[in-house]
């Protein structure tokens, strides 16, 4: 609110409820720009902010509390649960917001919301305005500026706070564990959904009601699918699988890649691609420290990969030439990392000004290099085709350095070995 400064109100709807079929609806999830300034998770809510309104600065519309349907649908805080718990100054039902929400509008310059975003709602949104100004000739004011939220929000967002960071190193961890499970239960001839439901059970068991992202499990050649999320085929001895997973606690995701054998023991091929994505995720997490531009671990990770790729015979020519050729993407098809926090791909610019941004402490991003060797590849030797190999860490800034929150779960090829080994 100090941002938006005195004449301004930020307005913002809870996410909607998608159906799944019939009168079945997914798994509800709170727009995370709605939780982050709210901790509110029930869906058919809106958030007013308004700094400077004498009665109060938060207002929060939500349900209202219905014994009915809270016997059929769980409970409800309803506005007096959003003042006493919630920490709002005023609430209402939400059914009342088309007569009070001018009210608080009206008078207020500066409109800050995510438009585009719930493209229903910015419509009630200009319905309210405009019900304002059909009241011009009354004397009153309607806003003459509408300004993206983001801006300011996201900027926020991409900062994490000493609670926010306990919360995001508890999801690695308990993430971290879901991997360790299935490196402990993999076998030749197991289905990719019993380890999917290998991760679950950690991810339940210990309070992440779902995963940050659907998970991906790819045996084989499903490895250089880089979103495979079908998990249905059989693990085959001899196969690597690729495990992308992470839990989500109380709306912070964990993001975490391990690439393992089936039976145990990597192949002389695996390995050595292994180790060469190894070796440039260790220098990348290296490189990241307060001061340094957000693609240094990209550079880094390019570097070592083309210098690997050419020794393995997998590129031909000059390291100069193969960097300018960029032949590295071939393999490596996309960045390094990405912001973590509420979502996945956490909000917050990757650029100022048109350059890349600086590392600062309080970020969380991921490191995640990887290779893939198309099983189609006409330009390698076969025994190298079918091989997708990548290693993903999830790294919070530190001012001195930095914390690598999802560490507990295994990496080199001796770490996993053994604890296949049991
Ligand atoms: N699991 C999504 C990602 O690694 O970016
Ligand atoms: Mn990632
Ligand atoms: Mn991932």
């Amino acid at each position: 609110m100090n941002m938006m400064g005195t004449g301004s109100i930020a307005i913002l709807p809870a996410a909607p409820q998608y159906h799944r079929n019939r009168d079945t609806e997914y798994r509800y999830r709170q727009d995370s720009d709605f939780f982050y300034l709210s901790g509110f998770a029930e869906p058919e809510s809106v958030i007013c902010l308004i700094p400077g309104r004498p009665q109060g600065e938060f207002v929060l519309f939500c349900r209202e509390r219905d014994r009915e349907m809270e016997i059929w649908n769980g409970y409800r805080a309803g506005p007096e649960g959003a003042v006493k718990d919630f920490g709002a100054s005023d609430a209402f039902p939400i059914t009342d917001i088309d007569e009070i929400i001018s009210g608080l509008i009206e008078g207020r310059s500066r409109v800050f919301v995510s438009m585009g975003a719930q493209p229903l709602f910015d419509q009630r949104m200009m319905g309210w305005v405009n019900g304002i100004r059909a009241k011009s000739r009354a004397g009153l004011h309607a806003p003459g500026e509408f300004l993206m939220l983001d801006h300011l929000l996201h900027d926020l967002r991409l900062f994490k706070s000493t609670e926010e960071v306990r919360i995001m190193r508890r999801a690695a961890a308990i993430s971290a564990r879901a991997h360790i499970r299935a490196m402990q239960v993999a076998k030749p001839g197991m289905m990719e959904y019993e380890l999917e439901a290998e991760l679950m059970h950690e991810f339940l068991k210990n309070g992440c009601p779902a995963p940050a992202y659907n998970s991906i499990v790819g045996s084989g050649d499903n490895a250089c699918i880089l979103h495979y999320v079908e998990n249905n085929k059989a693990m085959r001895d001899g196969d690597l699988v690729l495990i992308d997973a992470g839990g989500e606690l109380d709306h912070y995701a964990s993001d975490i890649t391990r690439t393992f054998p089936v039976n145990g023991r990597y192949s002389p091929e695996q390995k050595a691609v292994y180790e060469l994505v190894l070796a440039s995720q260790l220098a990348a997490i290296d490189s990241v420290k307060p001061g340094v531009s957000w693609n240094k671990p990209h550079e880094v990770v390019v570097d070592i990969l083309t210098e690997g790729l050419l020794d393995l015979g997998l590129l031909k020519g000059s390291k100069a030439e193969c960097l300018e050729k960029a032949s590295y993407r071939q393999f490596f098809m996309h960045r390094t990392g990405h912001w973590l926090g509420m979502d996945v791909h956490d909000v917050g610019d990757y650029k100022v000004d048109d350059q890349w941004r600086e590392l600062e402490p309080g970020m969380v991003m991921t490191v995640e290099p990887g290779l893939y060797i198309a099983p189609d590849c006409k330009t390698v030797e076969a025994k190298w085709r079918g091989i997708g190999v990548r290693i993903e860490d999830d790294v919070l800034l530190t001012k001195t350095g930095h914390e690598v929150l999802s560490q507990a779960a295994p990496k080199t090829v001796a770490d996993i070995e053994a604890l296949m080994r049991g």
